[in-house]
């Protein structure tokens, strides 16, 4: 009985031990294995297209974040630019360029050669002259030793000449103001100026060296007032004086060329030919002449 026991419970775990191993060998063992690999397949697949759907997403990120950065470089680049350019701009320096405009403006007049419009004009021992006719004015000025020592022979003869005429028409005309030097004119414009001031002594008044009574052949006839243009003497002086070698040397309305105001009784020598001339031109001396008549200091 024990050995029909002990057979039988060998005989069991020899069944049982055969029927482990005939489920390790069937077709459901290999089935479990594929299920299983199956699903880590499509899990490690799900996966991957999470991580793709996330490096897409980061990437499209990147990208719409590159061009704004992109941009505010190229705008920092053209502002810099742009201020190079600026700052290359004013050298042109318009400084220099007036700097060097001006220089001509210091023109000194000519001494010799022609004037504007062709006369001859020389210097001779610091005096000018034009076709040979001495020049005093605001440009021109004489020697502060230029001293004939009173009116010129010719001068003075052809006054008495003119004033013989005058007389034989009623009128009396007489030398008021002839000769004057340099001292003289300095002593007389400096009272005008301390008078009036330098601006309005230099529209009737010339500074020593540049008046014509310095010459000796400039005559103040009668008054020095306007009023004198108005009288008989002065209405004959006007329209005689040339006939005797004299011209009315600073006519009305010629104050911008002459640099005086009118001075009806202010005659200047000339010579009978040339003034002539000029009182046929209807132009002042320095307009005759083709020369100027202003300071340069
Ligand atoms: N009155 C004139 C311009 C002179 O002083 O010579
Ligand atoms: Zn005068």
């Amino acid at each position: 009985m024990r050995i029909k026991i002990k057979y039988a419970a060998a005989i069991m775990a020899i069944l049982l031990f055969a029927g482990c191993s005939d489920d390790k060998g069937d077709g459901r063992v290999t089935d479990i294995s594929s299920s299983e690999t199956t699903t880590v397949t499509e899990s490690t697949a799900s996966v991957t297209t999470e991580e793709q759907t996330i490096h897409t997403t980061e990437l499209v990120t990147e990208t719409e974040t590159v061009p704004p950065e992109t941009t505010t470089v190229t705008t920092t680049v053209t502002t810099t630019v742009t201020t190079t350019v600026e700052t290359t701009t004013p050298p042109p320096v318009t400084t220099t360029v007036v700097t060097t405009t001006q220089p001509p403006v210091v023109t000194p007049p000519s001494t010799s050669g022609t004037t504007s419009n062709g006369h001859t004009i020389t210097t001779e021992n610091g005096i000018t002259y034009v076709d040979g006719t001495l020049i005093a004015n605001k440009t021109y000025a004489l020697p502060d030793t230029y001293n004939p020592g009173g009116l010129t022979g010719e001068t003075y003869s052809a006054f008495i000449e003119m004033q013989n005429a005058a007389s034989a028409q009623g009128l009396y005309i007489f030398v008021k103001s002839g000769f004057r030097s340099y001292a003289d004119q300095r002593y007389i414009y400096n009272g005008y100026v301390a008078r009036d001031g330098q601006a309005a002594a230099d529209r009737y008044s010339a500074r020593a060296g540049h008046s014509e009574h310095q010459s000796g052949m400039a005559i103040d006839v009668n008054s020095t007032y306007l009023s004198f243009a108005d009288t008989p003497e002065g209405i004959w002086l006007k329209n005689n004086c040339h006939l005797y070698g004299f011209i009315i040397r600073y006519p009305e309305g010629k104050e911008s060329i002459t640099g005086y105001m009118y001075e009806p009784w202010h005659v200047r020598y000339v010579g009978r030919e040339l003034a002539a001339k000029i009182k046929d031109s209807g132009l002042c001396l320095e307009e005759y002449f083709g020369i100027t008549s202003a300071y340069s200091y």
